[in-house]
């Protein structure tokens, strides 16, 4: 067992050491004048998960525009960026200057949203749009705001891929808190997915000519995990045999080529 040290509770604990993992997500907001702000926020967590009152939380310093935006007019943007866009998000993360302006956003696009004013960012593989619910104030320099997830945007070419090519493909951005003056950064370059429950013992189903020629067009490389999930999926339903029709039932369609 690794020997363990005790490491001082201090401001920001979370991100210290071996920091808490957070999504780079950008908050997009306005101010009563109608002026969008675009700042990070990575401290974003799922508040209610279920669907009927789908709610999020963000943990933001109470005197930071994104903040007061929100507070004043409700209604803001969740946008999770990927791992690439994370040189672009460091400037979203400094204080507006004197005259207000925030320098260094150009490679940040926007577009418009759906249900609340302020826009998306272009960019973003996965928005959020929100409207503010309740404020909690654990502190005096920390305000959480509750957020009611209003509608959920995804990139669209992500949507149709299966799990592991759709992290791969979102290149979904990781953040690991600011350590020697520098923001840290990574993203899910090699996603692995294990088994949730241990395989289901299943016996061996007897397979009906037509079902077994069927399975004939799987390549050889695949073929016997993809009988094993077929004949998994049958036993879940207290079958013993496999037909043609199971087999068409079960296995993914094949999509055309394209052209
Ligand atoms: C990647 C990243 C994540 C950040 N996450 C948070 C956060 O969760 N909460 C927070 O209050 N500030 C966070 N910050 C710092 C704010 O972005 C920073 O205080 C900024 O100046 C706030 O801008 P605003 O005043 O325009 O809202 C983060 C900064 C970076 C670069």
């Amino acid at each position: 067992m690794a020997a363990k040290v005790r490491i001082p509770l201090q401001i920001t604990w979370h991100q210290d050491i071996v920091p808490y993992p957070m999504p780079i997500c950008v908050v997009t907001s306005r101010n009563a004048a109608g002026a969008t702000n675009i700042a990070a926020c990575a401290s974003v967590f799922p508040w209610n998960v279920s669907d009927d009152h789908p709610q999020m939380v963000l943990v933001t310093r109470s005197s930071s525009r994104t903040s007061t935006n929100i507070r004043e007019t409700k209604e803001l943007c969740l946008n999770f960026m990927p791992a690439r866009a994370a040189k672009a998000v460091v400037p979203t993360g400094r204080p507006a200057d004197d005259a207000g302006r925030k320098p260094g956003l150009e490679g940040l696009a926007l577009e418009p949203a759906a249900r609340v004013a302020p826009e998306r960012l272009a960019d973003a593989i996965w928005v959020a749009e929100c409207r503010l619910a309740d404020v909690v104030t654990p502190g005096p320099e920390q305000n959480n705001l509750i957020v009611n997830v209003l509608e959920i945007w995804a990139a669209a070419a992500l949507v149709a891929l299966p799990k592991r090519r759709r992290l791969r493909a979102s290149g979904v951005g990781i953040y690991f808190g600011m350590e020697d003056g520098r923001f840290y950064f990574s993203g899910a370059r090699r996603p692995r997915g294990y088994r949730a429950l241990p395989r289901a013992k299943v016996p061996a189903l007897t397979w009906e000519h037509a079902a077994e020629h069927a399975m004939a067009r799987v390549p050889a490389l695949f073929r016997s995990t993809a009988k094993r999930a077929v004949e998994q999926a049958l036993h879940a339903e207290g079958k013993t045999r496999v037909t043609l029709a199971d087999v068409e039932r079960l296995r993914p369609k094949r999509r055309p080529p394209a052209g």
